[in-house]
């Protein structure tokens, strides 16, 4: 009884040790191993945004078969479809010659727009397929930043950009809380 009530202690602290030594990248197989509309929904209530979530990954045909670094690659990848969608319409209404204080309002929107588009989503992308969550995090929380500053330089004009912007940020915030479910 001892010996086997010793033996099982040892089991313990073996997986304790074996959690504690583990590679940052591999503690997420350690995480149920739930796929389909289960993990989505688990995943997406510990987001700010579960209806958004919700939405975003199962508008994804590949969430279904999804871990959650999966999930968050998908999150990313519309965060960044919507970033790009958001730069595209800039470019638009400054070519429509809008009065002055717009004009430079969306110029300072493209100006924040551009580096997430071109740089920022596309390296945490990266590097969240390879694992690095923690570096895809800057990135993605970055987009949040970046939206707010723009919706911001409108000041006294009204944005046109309202919608778009709080989508960005949303979306990122999707990203990040399940980005924070991962280690690395
Ligand atoms: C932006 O994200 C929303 C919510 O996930 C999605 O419905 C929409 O299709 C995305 N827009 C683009 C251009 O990808």
């Amino acid at each position: 009884m001892s010996s086997s009530l010793s033996r099982f202690s040892t089991l313990l602290l073996f997986l304790h040790v074996a959690l504690l030594i583990a590679p940052p990248t591999t503690q997420f197989f350690f995480l149920p191993l739930a796929k389909g509309s289960d993990l989505i929904q688990t995943t997406c209530k510990k987001t700010p945004h579960y209806n958004l979530c919700l939405s975003t990954l199962q508008s994804n045909p590949d969430s279904s078969n999804a871990d959650v670094p999966g999930l968050a690659l998908i999150a990313s990848d519309a965060l960044l479809a919507n970033a790009s969608d958001t730069l595209d319409y800039i470019h638009g209404l400054l070519k429509q010659s809008p009065e002055v204080h717009l004009q430079k309002a969306l110029a300072n929107c493209a100006e924040l727009y551009i580096p997430i588009v071109k740089f920022s989503l596309p390296q945490a992308i990266e590097a969240l397929r390879n694992g690095h969550f923690g570096f895809a995090k800057y990135g993605i929380s970055d987009a949040a930043k970046e939206a707010e500053a723009c919706e911001k330089g409108f000041g006294g004009v009204k944005s046109p950009l309202t919608d778009r912007n709080a989508l960005v940020n949303d979306l990122s915030g999707v990203a990040v809380a399940i980005l924070n479910l991962l280690k690395g």
